[in-house]
């Protein structure tokens, strides 16, 4: 149980495919009480009925993970209801599809701009926040999700990748400036797993097959595998780890051909 009496936010959970799903598993299993936060006033029933197996938890609407008054208004009710907590976990990202369909060259600066801006900008505006309205513990851990195609062309990744970089950077200034709080920052980058938000990437059945094919353990990780690592990052057991991306890929980043 070694998130035993921690206070866990999870940002970005949509359904039971959701890798936010899979680290709220393996959180509350390891003792966390969890709160979430999701998009959409209208999903609040099915998101409800979703996290009913977490006793005690409660979710939260956040429209806009990088809109400062929207996460502010979110946290003040978090806080006010939930005091200070442990931990938060960022699992949000969002390209727009043409931007995954076309070649990476083509991608305008709006559509540049809007996927950085949701997926990486939004983890620099929570971890400030939380800094700000002093929403965490000491000893807190912020945990982000990233993917491979950050380093390497993946083929369909295109814009996502150049937002991953971003964040995994990100991760790293952050890690510096909040160390001074004695709050971790870390990334895990998973391997891919078949969710509402890789159904945008053409052609993801075939990255599957190949990760099937070649990764050392010849396996596709599931969600609840990612969510170990999670739950590792955001325990006491990984106290001297902070400022990195940790690979939950079943070893596919280490083979070259
Ligand atoms: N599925 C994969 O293969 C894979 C691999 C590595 C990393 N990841 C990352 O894991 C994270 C979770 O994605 P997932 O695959 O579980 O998909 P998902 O679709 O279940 O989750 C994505 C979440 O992002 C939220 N979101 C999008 N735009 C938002 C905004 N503006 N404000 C607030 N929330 C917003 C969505 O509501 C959703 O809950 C993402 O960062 C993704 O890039 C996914």
């Amino acid at each position: 149980m070694i998130l035993e009496g921690k206070k866990i936010l999870i940002m970005g959970i949509r359904n039971k495919w959701s890798i936010a799903f899979g680290i709220a598993k393996s959180a509350y299993e390891n003792g966390a009480q969890l709160l979430f936060t999701y998009m959409g006033e209208d999903n609040k029933p099915k998101i409800e009925e979703l996290i009913s197996e977490f006793k005690g938890a409660k979710a939260y609407v956040c429209n806009g993970a990088s809109e400062d008054e929207v996460v502010r208004e979110t946290f003040e009710k978090i806080k006010a209801e939930n005091g200070k907590i442990d931990g938060i976990v960022h699992a949000i990202a969002h390209a727009n599809t043409e931007d995954l369909h076309q070649d990476f060259i083509y991608t305008g600066k709006e559509g540049y701009s809007h996927a950085v801006d949701v997926s990486a900008y939004s983890f620099v505006l929570v971890s400030r926040l939380a800094k700000e309205m002093d929403l965490l513990n000491e000893n807190s851990s912020l945990v982000t999700l990233t993917y491979h195609g950050s380093r390497q062309v993946i083929q369909g990744y295109n814009v996502m990748g150049v937002a991953k970089a971003a964040l995994e950077t990100s991760v790293r200034y952050l890690a510096e400036n909040l160390g001074k709080d004695g709050i971790r920052v870390n990334a895990v980058s998973a391997g891919p797993i078949k969710t509402l938000s890789a159904k945008g990437i053409k052609d993801f059945n075939s990255i599957l097959t190949v990760v099937e094919e070649k990764a050392p353990l010849h396996e596709n990780v599931t969600t609840t595998q990612v969510g170990n690592v999670a739950t590792f990052l955001l325990s006491e057991m990984s106290s001297c780890v902070t400022g990195q991306t940790i690979y939950a890929d079943n070893g596919f980043s280490i083979i070259g051909v």
